[in-house]
């Protein structure tokens, strides 16, 4: 049976994207397997953006080819560009996500283009994503507010996250990359996304900044989104994105769906003793709350 909600796990890659130190390319692997081991049907592995811009994810090519893939469970990458999108398919991607923003200015920070020049990006990375059957997901960041712009209009939101599922997103995630949003704000936007793309075509990916995320998560559940990305323990942000903290934690957001009654398929006993491990590797302290409880 297929899960009420569907968990997009991030840790691998908006996670570790962030990290001071270097994580070795064998416990990227292990973090991996161990998430697909707890039942999650998707876990981001790695990005294939440009190393200088990201070097904590050098070592995509690596991660990918090694790991072992489990039947029924997706992989996604991300994919900034046509050479992005090669280098993934050289070692056998099969579903991509591409990323802008509700914000110019963020995109220029992000990316090293604005709006309109990332969609022009993408057109042929989904020609060649649709000749060779590639799934791509699509992702809006700075959906509540820019680090750099501040406010964003909901239109603009609107408008990019339409233009992402018209060039043939399969979905399109709405990102609070700053962890600025409440729960109001971030149903009203849903909503209006909403009225442009099918509900069942969108995500939610809240960071967890001011500590809002798991009510904006309920708002946007009880608004009828049923997709939602989280990062084993917490970890993540964008090194592009001053002051973003990171994303809800996945242990956390589990026991708040099956406490809704709202299945994930997750074993959240496996993942709590993955975050576990995850926090030990990188020498702190769990960002989420269930595994601290269950911790004692
Ligand atoms: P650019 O410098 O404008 O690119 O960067 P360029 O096309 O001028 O190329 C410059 C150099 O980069 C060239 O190398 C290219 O070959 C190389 P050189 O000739 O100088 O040696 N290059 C690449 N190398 C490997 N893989 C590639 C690639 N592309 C170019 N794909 C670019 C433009 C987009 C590449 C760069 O800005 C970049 O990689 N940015 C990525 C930033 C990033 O990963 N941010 C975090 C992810 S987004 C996020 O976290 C938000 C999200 O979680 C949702 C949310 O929370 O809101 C998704
Ligand atoms: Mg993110």
């Amino acid at each position: 049976m297929s899960p009420a909600v569907r968990i997009v796990e991030v840790g691998p890659r908006d996670g570790l994207q962030n990290e001071k130190a270097m994580v070795a390319t064998a416990d990227k692997i292990a973090l991996i397997e161990k998430l697909a081991d707890c039942g999650l049907q998707t876990v981001e592995t790695t990005s294939f953006v440009s190393p200088r811009w990201v070097p904590q994810l050098a070592d995509a090519a690596e991660v990918f080819s090694a790991i072992r893939r489990k039947p029924g469970v997706a992989y996604p990458v991300l994919v900034p560009n046509l050479q992005g999108y090669e280098r993934a398919r050289a070692v056998g991607a099969e579903e991509i996500a591409v990323f802008t923003a509700a914000s110019e200015a963020f995109n220029r920070k992000n990316i090293n283009a604005g709006i309109d020049e990332s969609i022009e990006r993408f057109r042929p990375v989904m020609e060649q994503a649709r000749a060779d059957g590639v799934k791509v997901r699509g992702y809006v960041s700075t959906v509540l507010g820019c680090p750099y712009q501040g406010e964003v209009p909901v239109d603009d939101v609107v408008r990019v996250a339409s233009r992402l599922h018209a060039l043939g997103c399969y979905e399109v995630s709405l990102g609070d990359t700053i962890g600025v949003g409440t729960p109001g704000k971030a149903r009203d936007m849903l909503r209006a996304v909403a009225s442009e793309v099918p509900m069942p075509a969108l995500a939610v990916h809240f960071h967890d900044t001011y500590g809002q995320a798991l009510a904006n998560i309920l708002a946007c559940v009880e608004a009828g989104v049923r997709v939602v990305d989280s990062a084993v323990s917490g970890t993540g942000g964008c090194p592009y994105a001053k002051g973003a903290s990171g994303n809800v934690a996945s242990e956390d957001v589990v026991y708040l769906l099956e406490g809704l009654g709202l299945g994930t398929g997750v074993d959240l006993d496996r993942l709590v003793e993955t975050g576990r491990w995850l926090a030990a590797l990188l020498g702190r302290d769990t960002g989420s709350k269930v595994t601290r409880a269950r911790l004692g």
